[in-house]
């Protein structure tokens, strides 16, 4: 079985490792990323973002299975490539994933089907109504409809108080885009459930929360996510229904996108709220979550080359998942995001990851004369699993020691005291 994996950050290298224990792996990348090289029996570098460089790339060669991760690569048609050489596909074509990269699309999908969830919003084309809606709304989120790498959504609140404010920003995505998109603002908690879809029918994943801000007690930038955790089957501040109402949407937003003829299969990422007034949608991703897939993929048993493949032929067949808890904290360079430290040496211990029970992703570094380098993104994933989150986040607080070098990250993710803060958090919420 020849499986060719696209993507070269740390999501992609736990899905390599998964992979390569039950095929040989092949891999696409844009930059070397020295773990899946390691994992992959051949490589190739090119534009992955570029259907052309890859088409040429595996040109003559013979594959039985693609999956192409990055959103970025999912909007260029990727997917669509290996489509086109008769390979079987487990990630969604390029009309499929229009669910993330066009918002304005799947919060009007959300709405002709009439799947639950949907929060109050408009797109809007004339700064003239965007200062209508702001007026409106009062607390808002103001979006700009296509991919960004999570830093281009800005929150009352949080980015801005204002009607100036709002209007500004909503003025600036108009000029760059033609249109903005304006939803009020859900207050609750957020959470990560995805789901592996053939098309028809899903299987779920345990449901994750990310942390997007960059520093500890969730203030600063946002990020690309600084770190996850799981705990088993549900997480400590949602009700078994809250899970079943997320799943019930991910399930509806499936069958609507198969009754407009633009069947989805791949990995659907639901980014949820919970709120005192129910499930609400954020937004749709038509990929694992980064950081999440570390916390989802390490619980997986059985192969996920044969999950992929039944999801790729439209049967899917639902895999197991231990219920441990998982803990994912990620190595910045210093001064990340607003101005990280590049071309900087980090130095990995792996012995002494490997005596801590940690295990160790890279993200985005490169080679140099064999020593590892940092780019300004996200540098390492390390992942804590256990019986307990207390362990689990123990486990990879220890693992964060081992490496070296200008990198830090956030202490707080994982702990009870942040959890306990969720947990209250919502339940003040329901209550009020
Ligand atoms: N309607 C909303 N109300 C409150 N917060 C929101 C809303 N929409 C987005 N956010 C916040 O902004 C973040 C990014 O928004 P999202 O729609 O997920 O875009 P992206 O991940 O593509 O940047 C979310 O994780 C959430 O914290
Ligand atoms: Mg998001």
């Amino acid at each position: 079985m020849k499986v060719v994996l696209v993507g070269n950050g740390a999501r992609e290298h736990i899905i390599a490792e998964k992979l390569a224990q039950g095929c040989e792996l092949y891999a696409l990348m844009s930059k070397k990323n020295p773990a899946i090289a390691q994992l992959s029996r051949e490589f190739w570098l090119c534009d992955i973002e570029n259907p052309g460089e890859v088409a040429s790339a595996i040109r003559g060669k013979d594959f039985d299975l693609a999956f192409s991760s990055p959103d970025a690569t999912l909007e260029a048609g990727i997917s669509d490539v290996f489509e086109e050489q008769g390979v079987l596909v487990a990630s969604p074509s390029r009309e499929a994933s229009r669910i993330e990269w066009d918002k304005g699309f799947m919060r009007s999908l959300m709405a002709r089907h009439r799947i639950k969830g949907l929060p109050r919003h408009e797109v809007v084309e004339r700064v003239e109504d965007a200062l209508m809606v702001v007026r409106e709304y009062g607390s808002v989120a103001i979006k700009p409809l296509g991919l960004t790498g999570g830093k281009g959504v800005k929150v009352s609140g949080d980015h801005f108080d204002t009607v100036d404010e709002k209007a500004g920003y909503a003025q600036a995505l108009i000029k760059k885009d033609g249109k903005v998109l304006i939803e009020e603002k859900l207050v609750g908690e957020e959470f990560t459930f995805q789901a592996f879809s053939d098309g028809s029918r899903i299987a779920m994943m345990p449901p994750v929360q990310d942390h997007k801000r960059a520093y500890e007690g969730d203030s600063g930038p946002n990020t690309g996510g600084m770190g996850s955790y799981s705990t088993g089957r549900n997480l400590p501040f949602l009700n078994d229904s809250d899970l079943e109402d997320a799943k019930s949407i991910l399930r509806g937003t499936i069958h609507a996108m198969k009754k407009e003829g633009t069947p989805f299969k791949g990995i659907l990422y639901g980014q949820f709220m919970a709120t005192p007034d129910g499930i609400k949608v954020v937004e749709f991703n038509a990929r694992f979550g980064d950081p999440e897939a570390m916390n989802v993929l390490s619980l997986l048993q059985g192969s996920l080359v044969d999950t992929f493949i039944s999801m790729a032929e439209g049967q899917i067949n639902p895999p197991a998942f231990s219920d441990e808890s998982t803990v994912v904290k990620y190595l910045v360079p210093e001064g990340y995001p607003e101005s990280p430290k590049k071309d900087a040496e980090v130095g990995v211990d792996s012995l002494g990851l490997e005596n801590a029970g940690a295990r160790l992703y890279y993200a985005s570094v490169y080679e140099q004369n064999g020593k590892i380098m940092t780019t300004g993104s996200r540098a390492f994933g390390v992942l804590g699993k256990a019986a307990t989150i207390e362990e689990a986040e123990a486990v990879a607080e220890k693992g964060c020691a081992f490496v070296s070098g200008p990198v830090w990250h956030r202490r707080d993710i994982g702990t009870g005291e942040l959890i306990d803060k969720r947990i209250s958090n919502m339940k003040s919420l329901r209550e009020s």
